[in-house]
């Protein structure tokens, strides 16, 4: 791990910016110079870092550490209700002048007054778990609202950039959460080589060489989720982040058991026990997750089952599948709220054996372009300026 800077804002250069705008020398973010790019340029931030929307993780106090740290904070929506999202809207607003975002499902049944009062609020940045709507990114553009939806595959980036997304966010096989199969390092090129739009790079990223690196690819900026998962800023229970830290790189595992589709999380014996189990004993194990936590929830029996149906995004599931869709909520609130992992489902990218610390969202993001003007300057003297 490389060690945080300890002054943040230390010994900052302005010369020498390439073209990305990464300045030369070693340098603490707080007072170097913005770094200009075209996310930078799109959306308003200092930095072109974005810490991405995360159920139950990122709520109003994540994204605006990470806003007025010069980042994009995004309020992760999906696990909120519409009234909860108002109030996180309001909170971010009161910590911080700085642009931030609100990431949202394009599939869930009240998306659409979701997109109004991100509308009437004025929130700069319209993010998305899946690819959305034509008719919904029209609707946000024409109120003047920055659409930056988040995709697994080069086709649905294709999509949302014919259908007018300002910019999209590639996450690549190794990130945290629900994913593809392809590793970012090679998603990344294919998707800058495909698209006009700005792209941004997700999956894997914790530090400064990887911004440059994602930069050289292409990118405009990198999005993380489990590193901003991990500071200080983060409302994750302090045992919970205990059990992300203890984890090595071969310690997460992509499984379709809990909601049916693709979704990297961290090995625990409870996703040990759902990837043994049989149709049989599956259903066996949803109904009785599905009771506890219908409980728990207050959601009736028909509601359950219409979430977890809603929840299918058009894959043939099995009814243990619907069930434990419909549960997938509850089992990350569990974990991230309760501070139960042993109940709960963790979401975590492979990177999440790289971490070993805790930082601030500001000292993550100082330290992440002292850095990238570190590997900069390292360029620089293997590809000197009068070598062309
Ligand atoms: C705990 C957790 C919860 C997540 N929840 C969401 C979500 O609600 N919506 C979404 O679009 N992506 C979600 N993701 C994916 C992240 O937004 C991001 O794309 C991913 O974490 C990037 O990979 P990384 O973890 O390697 O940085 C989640 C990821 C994690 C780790």
């Amino acid at each position: 791990m490389i060690p945080v800077s300890d002054a943040p804002g230390a010994g900052a250069s302005e010369t020498g910016a390439n073209e990305a705008g990464v300045g030369a020398a070693s340098a603490g973010a707080a007072s170097a110079a913005p770094i200009r790019t075209r996310l930078t340029e799109l959306t308003g931030i200092r930095y072109p870092i974005v810490q991405t929307g995360m159920g139950f993780v990122a709520g109003a106090r994540l994204a605006a550490a990470t806003s007025r740290a010069g980042g994009l904070g995004i309020i992760g929506s999906a696990t909120m209700t519409l009234d909860a999202l108002r109030v996180a809207v309001v909170a971010v607003r009161e910590r911080t002048d700085a642009p931030f975002g609100v990431n949202l499902r394009a599939d869930a049944p009240d998306a659409a007054e979701r997109i109004e009062l991100m509308i009437a609020e004025g929130v700069r940045v319209a993010s998305f778990a899946l690819a959305p709507k034509r008719d919904m990114i029209h609707r946000l553009k024409d109120a003047g609202v920055i659409v930056i939806p988040s995709v697994g595959a080069r086709r649905h980036a294709e999509k949302v950039a014919q259908w007018g997304a300002d910019a999209v966010v590639v996450q690549g096989g190794e990130g945290g959460g629900h994913t593809g199969p392809i590793p970012t390092s090679l998603l990344l090129p294919q998707v800058v080589s495909a698209v006009d739009i700005p792209v941004v790079a997700a999956g894997g990223f914790f530090d400064g060489r990887g911004l440059v690196a994602a930069l050289a690819y292409g990118a405009e900026g990198i999005a993380m989720g489990t590193r901003f998962l991990l500071t200080s800023d983060s409302p994750v229970a302090d045992e919970v982040k205990q059990v992300y830290l203890s984890k090595t790189l071969n310690d997460t595992v992509v499984t379709t058991r809990v909601d049916g589709v693709p979704h990297r999380v961290l090995r625990t014996p409870l996703i040990d026990g759902l990837e043994r189990s049989g149709q049989v004993s599956g259903l066996a194990r949803a109904v009785t997750n599905a009771a506890r936590f219908r409980k728990l929830s207050g959601l009736s029996w028909p509601a359950l089952v219409r979430q977890g149906v809603a929840m299918r995004h058009g894959t043939d599931l099995s009814w243990s599948q619907v069930l434990m869709a419909a549960n997938t909520p509850m089992l990350l609130k569990a974990a991230m709220v309760d501070g139960r992992p042993d109940l709960g489902v963790m979401a975590a990218g492979q990177v999440v054996g790289l971490i070993d610390d805790l930082p601030s969202c500001a000292e993550l993001i100082d330290r992440i372009i002292a850095e990238a003007c570190d590997s900069m300057a390292r360029l620089r003297r293997v590809f000197p300026a009068d070598s062309d």
